[in-house]
């Protein structure tokens, strides 16, 4: 024993006076009924299981390792019942993953009927026993139960590899947060990602590619990556352990190209380009109708149901464009031979099929939701991601489905727009905005509402190239998610009230994670900076009070309250952090103020001249190793506004680019893309005063075409006043795609 538990018994009387607040649970239980007293809670307090009950073993087991991370013991697990134990008890009665935790002076006891109610009420204990000091844990009785059955998140593996350490985090994280399915992506175009045994070339061929470049970049090192089944059975397991089914998904009969390549027969004989590895979006290559491939694909489903005990299979179904199937004469004949209508069709037939396969083998279908449009088995459920309208068709049809629409659950949009977000998609999903999530529109009839099972975040990878960026991606909305899966949607999600109170839960939550290694995004709290009328202007996504400095010191609870825009003698340092009570949030300001400060803007601090387009923030090809840069770039449309760019005493502008490979398969989209002729071999960034007028400036790209990495271009610049400047390039096509790094005002 260390010299901290010496200090117990004066911990314990400010846990004494703590254990009188509301314990900030999340997601929060059904009930509460909190009583007088505290139960006595350290390193000699056992867990007790009964005998031979696996499945209180293990949720006793996850309860000590918890506190072990939080607070550096491990409760002993007992099989007899002694005063002041957490008891595990087994009860009849109670609903699907629900349980009962009364603690009281003389011990603590968690009923449930199965074994993750008991598992979900050893992670509320644990909540309650990393309240920061205590030593006691508040008497009370808690009555809990989820809202839905599958609250889940969505893991992209293909687009970007993840080690198996990081799927086991993953778990972890979503385990603490009562979250409950994981819908493993393992193949997509880009990459297989999982061992099939029969079919080796999938992962030998697959499993690796070389990103793409811009010309003239040095090549990227390979990326990529595959589990081996005996990977896969281990994470599987250790799913298990915390109550979390994975659902494992193989793409078909589109997002086919990764297993088309490995094995060509499959593919409807159109070959494949090499750099289709590392290109995004949506693919023509399509799986043949041949009876050889339908043995294919029931020989993966044969070993990928071995490994996963998952009730749920998931098999794609989305994005199957129809133009290789349209232009194949076999696949006439075949759509004739059945008497089919036509290519949709045909996929209907094709996913029924294999529909058909997995319910003989006990397993049940899902699929995106364009499995309806080609009609599939009645017991198909369907994930609805074109927002919730196929969840609405799905409810209609007598289908079950769960809910995962884009944008609002697609956790590779960016969460806020400030410096340190990493690349994703460009329009902004907040945290407020996820929690402001209805699971129960008012679109879905009440009967609809019972074919809803659930909901889920999806992270998608595309953009999303590293672990640390996955989990600051995933989280804290999947906590919201979380939230709203178990607790489900109440009268205000949308209330500043409520949306405050969901954080007051959140950031005792984000702590408590912090020894399971996660670092979450700070996106809701950060503070961010403006200008207005010579005064600093601050604010946070949350509208949270922010206390700031001049002086250089940490803002603390005793610093100056942000109530307005803040006079300043420049230069000066300004410090801000956002507040909850007296707590001081991540994301803090630290920021020197000086005549240069807004006369600079990076890609994400301008905006979109149009709202048409795709926005992304895209990461730089170079370098290969150390940190890139990222630029916020509409890729069918790039155009940049500074609006009211302060032009009085600037002489020049300097505009620093970077070039991007164009690696996006758009179909007929690409070939909308256009662009103002260019005057010189290598185009121009040209400047304008709003988008139309004749150009402000002129900067020749020709430094920057031989350059891989950021190039600065300078211009003189003549025009005064507040300004809206448009930035655009010439160009004679999409690739390389320019992209703006920043923007600087200068006065000479
Ligand atoms: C999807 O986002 N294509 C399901």
């Amino acid at each position: 024993v260390t010299g901290r538990y010496c200090l117990l018994p004066l911990i314990s009387l400010a846990a004494g006076a703590a254990a009188a607040a509301p314990p900030p649970l999340r997601p929060q239980p059904s009930e509460i009924h909190e009583q007088p007293g505290t139960m006595a809670f350290d390193s000699t307090t056992p867990l007790v299981v009964p005998a031979s009950d696996k499945g209180a073993r293990n949720a006793a087991e996850r309860l000590a390792e918890l506190i072990h991370g939080a607070r550096g013991f491990r409760p002993a697990i007992i099989a007899a019942d002694r005063p002041g134990a957490i008891r595990f008890v087994r009860a009849p009665g109670l609903p699907a993953e629900a349980y009962r935790l009364d603690i009281a002076p003389d011990g603590a006891t968690i009923r449930a009927t199965d074994d993750a109610g008991l598992l979900y009420g050893a992670v509320t204990l644990w909540q309650l026993a990393t309240q920061p000091g205590a030593t006691s844990l508040p008497a009370l009785s808690i009555e809990d139960a989820p809202r839905f059955g599958w609250r889940g998140l969505m893991l992209d593996s293909a687009r970007h590899f993840q080690s198996p350490a990081y799927v086991r985090s993953l778990i972890d994280w979503m385990a603490v947060n009562k979250l409950n399915r994981l819908h493993w992506h393992l193949v997509d175009d880009q990459g297989w990602r999982i061992e099939i045994r029969k079919y080796p070339k999938l992962t030998a061929t697959s499993a690796w590619r070389t990103p793409a470049g811009a010309p003239g970049a040095p090549p990227l090192p390979k990326t990529g990556g595959f589990y081996t089944q005996r990977d896969i059975r281990a994470i599987v397991a250790y799913a298990a352990a915390r109550e979390i089914e994975i659902v494992p998904e193989i793409e078909m009969p589109g997002h086919a190209a990764s297993a088309i390549r490995a094995y060509p027969k499959l593919g409807m004989g159109v070959p494949l380009p090499d750099r289709v590895w590392s290109e995004w979006g949506i693919f023509p290559w399509l799986y043949n109708v041949d009876e050889p491939t339908f043995r294919f694909l029931e020989d993966v489903l044969d070993e990928v149901m071995a490994l996963f005990p998952s009730r749920f299979v998931h098999i794609g179904g989305d994005e199957a464009v129809k133009d290789q199937w349209k232009a194949s004469p076999a696949i006439q004949a075949k759509i004739s031979a059945l008497g089919l209508k036509d290519e949709t069709a045909l996929q209907g037939w094709f996913m029924a099929r294999l529909g058909r396969y997995l319910d003989a083998h006990g397993r049940r279908m899902i699929g995106w939701d364009e499995i309806l449009e080609g009609g599939v088995p009645g017991d198909a459920v369907v994930m609805s991601w074109r927002g919730i309208d196929g969840a609405i068709a799905a409810a209609q049809a007598g289908h079950d489905t769960v809910l995962s629409p884009a944008p609002d659950l697609y956790l590779d949009h960016r969460q806020g727009g400030g410096p340190d977000e990493p690349p994703g998609r460009g329009a902004i999903e907040s945290l407020r905005r996820v929690y402001a999530f209805d699971p129960a529109p008012a679109r879905l009839t009440d009967a609809q509402q019972h074919h809803v099972l659930g909901l889920q975040g999806n992270m998608w990878t595309e953009h999303i190239r590293t672990e640390a960026r996955a989990a600051w991606m995933s989280f804290p909305r999947a906590i919201a998610i979380a939230e709203i899966g178990w607790s489900g949607h109440r009268q205000a999600a949308n209330s500043d009230r409520d949306y405050r109170d969901f954080l007051t839960r959140l950031v005792p939550q984000l702590d408590r994670m912090k020894p399971l290694g996660l670092v979450a995004a700070d996106s809701a709290f950060a503070v961010r900076l403006g200008a207005r009328g010579g005064r600093l202007r601050l604010d946070n996504q949350s509208e949270l009070p922010i206390r700031y400095t001049l002086d250089g010191s940490a803002p603390t609870a005793a610093a100056p309250l942000y109530r307005g825009p803040i006079g300043y003698d420049r230069p000066v340092r300004l410090r801000g952090a956002a507040f909850l009570g007296d707590r001081a949030l991540p994301g803090a300001l630290d920021r020197t103020i000086d005549a240069t400060t807004f006369r600079v803007r990076t890609s994400q601090q301008l905006g979109a001249c149009n709202d048409a387009g795709v926005a992304l923030d895209l990461e730089d090809d170079y370098p290969a190793t150390g940190p890139r840069p990222h630029f916020l770039v509409n890729i069918l449309q790039p155009c940049w506004i500074w609006r009211g760019a302060p032009l009085d005493g600037i002489a020049t502008i300097a505009v620093s680019v970077g070039q991007l490979p164009f690696n996006f398969q758009l179909g007929k989209d690409r070939d909308a893309i256009r662009f103002r002729p260019p005057a010189t071999p290598a185009g121009e960034v040209e400047i304008r005063a709003g988008c139309d007028g004749p150009p402000l400036a002129t900067l020749p790209l020709a430094p920057a075409a031989a350059n891989p990495g950021i190039t600065r271009l300078v211009a003189p610049i003549a025009a005064a006043g507040a300004t809206d400047l448009c930035i655009t390039y010439t160009a004679t096509g999409p690739d390389p795609l320019w992209a703006i790094d920043k923007v600087e005002l200068l006065a000479e």
